[in-house]
């Protein structure tokens, strides 16, 4: 217990730890979990008060080319009825986002080659254009490197590529062999010395995660440093491979949030929807233990029942004014309060 309480409080200081002590922290989590979240708090606090940040999630598109064995909207889903929003209706979310107060937009899709890289650079430009005071956040998947640029130069702030899970050989029980972890890890690598302020995240409780794998996403996050990490429970999805497979904790999940804000002190961390799927107050608690951002849905209410990459997912039924008031209502309960801001990372000043 003493013991463990050392290597809390030297991840604090440090924000390091070696790969078998993040491993005994996990497998002694319950005893050191509320240690632990007393100083994941007050980390937080430090550096963003009481502050929580909105995105608006646009999710323009469930085309995806790839397969990976967990997400509902693989290519393999021939059950998936699937759609594509045109720029007008992305513009639409957007009118409609800024009037209720988001400053971000994060545009997510499938990996749809039916949207080339002039497509997307014209969108973004023409939110840019529109609403300069708005940061816009792409989450579209592996491009080139020249592919990135261009999304930049057009005036794209961010970027969400999750890195899944960082060892190899865990990456390829959760991916068919075209995809590799060397590859996403390359991507993220790209984005960051390009400028983006960049995302990577992992799911917990995937189908054959150790505690050694979660100890190895810890440590690529040390070394990547991103501004952001999107942590969230595995779900099962029932079209999937992974259709029988237990789902994460959200006990587990809460305790990585935390140990990432002692890791990355300034991380833009979201209470994601993944949580709040699986328990009811899941994005509330992972507030309480260091997350700082929340994503509501603006996507148009009739292709959100769409959007399925795993079971039962919340806010499918809601208008997003709906969804806004719902998680500010939430923000607030659990002792925070949702600001009126771009949010960006810390470190960042915005750009000309
Ligand atoms: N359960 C939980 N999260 C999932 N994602 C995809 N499928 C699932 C699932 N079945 C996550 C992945 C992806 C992000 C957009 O959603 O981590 O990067
Ligand atoms: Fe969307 Fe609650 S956050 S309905």
């Amino acid at each position: 217990m003493e013991n463990l309480k050392n290597l809390v409080d030297r991840l604090y200081d440090t924000s390091h730890l070696e790969k078998d002590e993040y491993v005994t922290l996990i497998e002694n989590r319950d005893s050191i979990k509320d240690y632990l979240f007393s100083l994941s708090s007050n980390v937080r606090e430090k550096h963003y008060g009481k502050d929580v940040y909105l995105r608006g999630l646009i999710e323009f598109t469930n085309y995806c080319k790839n397969n990976c064995y967990y997400c509902g909207i693989r290519a393999g889903n021939k059950d998936a009825e699937r759609y594509r929003l045109t720029k007008e209706q992305i513009l639409e979310c957007c009118e409609v986002g800024y009037a209720l107060d988001f400053r971000t937009f994060v545009l997510q899709g499938g990996e749809d080659p039916y949207y080339t890289d002039d497509m997307i650079c014209d969108i973004v430009r023409e939110i840019k254009a529109r609403y300069p005071d708005c940061a816009v956040t792409l989450s579209i998947g592996e491009k080139n490197e020249e592919t990135y640029r261009s999304f930049f130069e057009v005036g794209a702030d961010r970027y969400l590529l999750r890195h899944e899970t960082a060892d190899c050989e865990h990456y390829s029980r959760l991916h068919p062999p075209n995809l590799t972890a060397q590859k996403r890890q390359e991507c993220l690598y790209t984005l960051k010395k390009i400028g983006f302020q960049t995302g990577a995240g992992f799911m917990v409780g995937s189908p054959y995660q150790t505690a050694e794998n979660l100890a190895d996403d810890l440590l690529f996050l040390e070394r990547l440093k991103p501004e952001m990490v999107g942590i969230g429970p595995f779900i099962p999805h029932h079209a999937t491979p992974f259709a029988d497979m237990p789902q994460g904790t959200a006990e587990l999940t809460i305790f990585m949030v935390a140990l990432v804000r002692l890791i990355l002190p300034k991380a833009l961390l979201p209470a994601t929807t993944a949580l709040g799927t699986i328990v009811p107050n899941g994005r509330e608690l992972a507030l309480k233990v260091g997350a700082n951002v929340v994503m509501p849905n603006l996507s148009p209410t009739d292709v959100r029942s769409k959007y399925l990459l795993y079971d039962n997912k919340i806010c499918t039924g809601d208008e997003s004014a709906q969804c806004r008031k719902c998680l500010e209502s939430r923000v607030t309960s659990a002792g925070y309060k949702v600001v009126k801001s771009r949010g960006d990372h810390a470190s960042f000043t915005e750009r000309k």
